[in-house]
């Protein structure tokens, strides 16, 4: 068995420029917003693993039924001899790719989430003692340097994380992770559907909880790394669905008019009573504009599936 490669591109902890430079350029704004990754502590992956679980949350469940019919062809189409995956997680629903790329020589998992890559990779690297796992801590927003690996080259980026993107910071990630393939390597991409709205705001606010706590968790996540004096029970959980934008947002609503101290950041932040802070933007897609996102990038759409009931989409396109 080779042992599991992690490489860091990300300081040893949270506590690093990046979350202080969102959270003091977020909460002095108004309407406030935080960036969805720092939800992703091991708390944070563990409580979004949950979620993939709930009846409520359809786009795993939907993705993984395209993944089981697909992969075949997935594979067919890529000859990929090097998995990239952003936002790997748990990699639980990449292990129908793995076993499909019978030519499979490396898989490189990228996340912000180091428990989640570390317990997936050792996980990995024990059921398939003969593939090259190196995991690389990152954040998939900033320039990636991938280790060198055989080509073709697939980039996977599953689970409709890519709507977590606002559409501007999406066309520049589009161009960067065209900017990782050669002519003729391949992106698989999850994207989420438009779909009835009360089929959508419940798998973001479902009857346990779990989102609301994983929601919250960002509290703690600040607390935590930056000190802060958050109290989780005086925040409520919003999902909300923006028809115009076609996207759900995540938000927590202060109880009360409150003041929050950050002291590493030697900040009070005030929030008035009912004041919102977004904390995730999930886009939902349609077949053409998904379409033209990759166009836009020199990324030609060749596959499209979806589940039986239409409601999650995973695309291959190939670089030209
Ligand atoms: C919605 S979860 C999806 C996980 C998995 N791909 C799936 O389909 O179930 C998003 C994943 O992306 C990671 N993530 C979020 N923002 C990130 C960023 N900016 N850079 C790298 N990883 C990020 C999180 O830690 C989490 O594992």
């Amino acid at each position: 068995m080779s042992p599991l490669h992690v490489t860091r591109t990300l300081p040893e902890d949270a506590t690093d420029a990046a979350l202080r430079a969102d959270v003091l350029a977020g909460l002095t704004v108004n309407p406030k917003t935080l960036p969805p990754k720092w939800f992703y502590d091991a708390r944070g992956s563990e409580l979004f693993e949950q979620i993939t679980e709930l009846p409520e949350y359809y786009p795993t469940r939907a993705e993984r039924e395209i993944l089981v019919a697909r992969s075949g062809e997935i594979a067919a189409a890529s000859h990929a001899r090097t998995l990239v995956e952003l936002g790997s997680g748990s990699s639980e629903k990449t292990r129908y790719l793995l076993d499909a790329l019978t030519s499979l020589a490396a898989y490189v998992p990228v996340d912000v989430s180091e428990s989640a890559l570390t317990q997936a990779g050792q996980a990995l690297i024990e059921e398939r003692p003969g593939l090259d796992v190196h995991a690389l801590i990152a954040d998939f927003t900033a320039p990636l340097a991938l280790p060198e690996k055989p080509g073709p080259r697939l980039v996977a980026f599953l689970g409709g994380t890519i709507g977590n993107l606002l559409p501007a910071e999406r066309a520049k990630f589009l161009a960067s992770v065209r900017a990782l393939l050669a002519p003729g390597d391949a992106l698989l991409l999850g994207t989420d559907l438009v779909k009835d709205e009360q089929v959508l705001v419940r798998a973001y606010d479902d009857a346990a909880g779990v989102t609301a706590a994983f929601n919250k968790n960002v509290l703690a996540v600040m607390n935590r790394e930056l000190g802060a004096d958050f109290d989780p029970d005086a925040f409520d959980h919003l999902a909300l669905w923006d028809s115009e934008q076609e996207w759900i947002e995540m938000r927590l609503r202060s109880r009360t008019e409150q003041t929050v101290k950050v002291p590493a950041l030697d900040l009070a932040v005030h929030f008035a009573a009912g004041e919102e802070l977004r904390t995730e933007v999930s886009a939902k897609f349609r077949k053409d504009g998904v379409s033209t996102e990759l166009d836009a990038v020199g990324l030609e759409l060749t596959h499209w599936w979806t589940d039986t009931e239409s409601r999650f989409a995973l695309s291959l396109s190939v670089a030209r």
